[in-house]
């Protein structure tokens, strides 16, 4: 698992690093998402998350954008009751006080925040623009990750993509339809650099699993 994470960190990396010929714009916001719940974008957020984590000039901030159900805090066993829904409700809150700090260093987490029923809105706000600007610039030795909520269960991922220099679509092996990931893939189509995770596959054979990771091209 490990190496199979150091590859694909390899190639998100390429076009998020500031020293990189390949640095694309925003290159360093990433979002993680899928087509639909349970197909591990929170699993493979943590480890991409961690996996980065473990260069020792770079820092990760992950965060929990799926708003709507939340799963990274309980995922990685830490609590918190402020996070990025406030930063946006309340003017006073910046991301500095709802960030927490992990035991490893370079890893820092914002957590999702209070559960608020307009939270796709706040995720779709000019505010979340100003914000997402200020992470990508003011940080941008940081890769930022968003775990994200699923393309085709809510309309916040849609929103963001236009704003991430980045996408790694997590598909699930044997489970997720061509054609879901298609329309979610239309759907998100304002990035123009979206990645595509093979997970959950069952195949150990060998080289074979290294190819499961590859990337989408928009024709
Ligand atoms: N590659 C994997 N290997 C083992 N378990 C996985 C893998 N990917 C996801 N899971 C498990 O599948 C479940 C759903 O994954 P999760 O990341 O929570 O999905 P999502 O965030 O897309 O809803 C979790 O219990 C998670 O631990
Ligand atoms: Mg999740």
């Amino acid at each position: 698992m490990a190496e199979e994470f150091r590859i694909v960190k390899r190639q998100l990396l390429r076009k998020a690093l500031p020293s990189s010929p390949d640095l694309i714009p925003n290159g360093n916001l990433l979002m993680v998402t899928s087509t639909q719940p349970g197909e591990g974008k929170t699993f493979c957020s943590i480890n991409l998350a961690l996996s980065i984590a473990s260069e020792r000039d770079l820092t990760v901030m992950l965060v929990d954008a799926d708003v709507a159900r939340p799963q990274l805090l309980s995922a990685l066993d830490i609590e918190a009751d402020k996070g990025l829904i406030d930063v946006l409700v309340d003017d006073r809150l910046d991301v500095a006080d709802c960030l927490l700090r992990t035991n490893i260093d370079n890893l820092t987490v914002l957590p999702a925040g209070r559960p608020h029923p307009g939270a796709t809105e706040l995720l779709s706000s000019e505010k979340m623009t100003a914000l997402l600007k200020e992470m990508a610039r003011r940080y941008h030795d940081r890769i930022v990750i968003f775990d994200s909520s699923p393309v085709l269960a809510s309309s916040a991922p849609g929103v963001l993509a236009a704003r991430m220099g980045q996408i790694m679509f997590v598909v699930e092996a044997d489970r997720t339809r061509e054609t879901q990931v298609m329309e979610a893939l239309s759907l998100i189509s304002d990035c123009r650099n979206i990645s595509l995770l093979l997970n959950k596959s069952r195949f150990m054979g060998g080289k074979v699993r290294f190819g499961s990771y590859y990337e989408y091209y928009r024709s």
